[in-house]
């Protein structure tokens, strides 16, 4: 990795359409962190309203070295506008600008941009070339890598989207001193997903670094950071449209995803509703004879600690687990209207089955606040 100081490489496998995650700090400010498209063209930077004044213009100048012309486009800020509406705003202003199909859109923000600023550089012109600029702890660990992208559905969330790889990752560690407290939370719940479906050892690093993850200490991070890549590349390396093992990274998602669309997209946070769906879906497990209660309750005080609810919401007074099991049967995963889930099947090891809906009421009534 020459010209890159103090960064780590991992590197996702998938072929011709291999590329590296660099993880370190300053890096918004290193050219040769920037090198992997093509120089002399084009580049649009995809932010959003807060994380723009906070680090496009760095950005900007960064990529001036190497583009023609860097233009940028702040989206509006939440997860309730990754939608049809602000997708049109990016292929708006490509088209505006006459942007050609060598154009390199530059995703500057968390999950919400990454997957929005990815959907459309599939979409544009039938594909152009992005790189994920992750700036939440959330994105560094997860939502830039692996190439999923997508909108939300006011039926579903992210139900609208593409399998569609960036050229490169580049998680610059001290974006994330500006990230609220909440916010970190929210990551803390994709950092601790890898722990039960892949890597008791992280589980249990997580588990003695928990404090300083939260207070954003700097080795705390960059360990957690690089070892959620590692992993996300191994099994997207593996299986990189998810037709199996990949299934394990959506683990607690099914629930979250209910929890989302259910209370309306951005009144619980994405992390905060997979970390009440892992606890749900760890008592699913124990329930289907798979972990014993003793993972259960140490799995609920991990996501506590995290900052993060271990319990779901009520979404509706009347029949509540009925309107949960209706949300979860718009998700990627169920087939032929049955719901599948990702359940711990053992510790370390992850699994997707379905279950009967007698049991999954049970989870959701013992499992939501009252
Ligand atoms: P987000 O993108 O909404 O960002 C969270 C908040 O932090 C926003 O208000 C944002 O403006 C702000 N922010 C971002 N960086 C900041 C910084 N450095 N300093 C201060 N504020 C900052 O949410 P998220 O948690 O990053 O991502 C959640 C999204 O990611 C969801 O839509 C989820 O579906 C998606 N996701 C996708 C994948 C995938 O594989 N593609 C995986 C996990 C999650
Ligand atoms: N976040 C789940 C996946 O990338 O597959």
């Amino acid at each position: 990795m020459p010209g890159i100081s103090s960064a780590q490489q991992v590197r996702i496998a998938l072929g011709e359409r291999s590329y590296p995650i660099f993880i370190g700090t300053g890096l918004l400010d290193d050219p040769a962190a920037f090198e992997a498209a093509a120089a002399g063209n084009d580049a649009l930077i995809v932010t959003n309203e807060t994380v723009g004044p906070l680090y496009a213009e760095r950005l900007a100048r960064v990529l001036a070295r190497r583009h023609r012309k860097v233009r940028q486009l702040a989206l509006p800020d939440g997860e309730r506008h990754k939608d049809w509406a602000s997708l049109n705003l990016i292929f708006d202003t490509l088209l505006g600008h006459g942007a050609d199909r060598k154009t390199v859109l530059y995703a500057l923000g968390g999950g919400v941009v990454g997957d929005m600023t990815g959907f459309a550089a599939a979409c544009y012109m039938r594909g152009v070339p992005f790189v994920q600029v992750p700036t939440t702890l959330l994105a560094q660990v997860d939502s830039s890598v692996g190439g999923k992208t997508a909108i939300n559905h006011p039926l579903g969330k992210n139900m609208i989207g593409a399998f569609y790889q960036p050229l490169a990752v580049v998680c610059d560690l001290d974006a994330l001193r500006t990230l609220p407290a909440r916010e970190v939370s929210a990551g803390l719940a994709e950092v601790i997903k890898y722990g039960p479906i892949f890597d008791m050892a992280f589980l249990g690093w997580i588990e003695a670094h928990i404090d300083a993850l939260r207070a954003c200490e700097p080795a705390a991070l960059a360990r957690a950071v690089q070892r959620s890549c590692e992993i996300k590349a191994e099994v997207v390396g593996q299986d990189e449209r998810e037709s199996g093992l990949r299934a394990i990274l959506n683990f607690g998602h099914t629930f979250g995803h209910a929890i989302e669309a259910g209370l309306g997209y951005g009144a619980w946070l994405h992390g905060e509703g997979v970390g009440a769906g892992m606890v749900m879906a760890a008592h699913l497990s124990r329930d289907l004879g798979l972990v014993d209660d003793a993972f259960v309750q140490r799995l609920a005080a991990l996501i506590h600690r995290a900052g993060l609810p271990t319990r779901g919401p009520v979404i509706d007074a009347a029949d509540n687990a009925g309107r949960y099991l209706q949300l979860m049967r718009v998700d990627k995963k169920a087939e032929g209207g049955e719901i599948r889930f990702v359940v711990i099947d053992g510790p370390g090891r992850a699994a997707v089955r379905a279950a009967p809906d007698a049991l999954v009421r049970q989870v959701i009534d013992r499992c939501c606040a009252k």
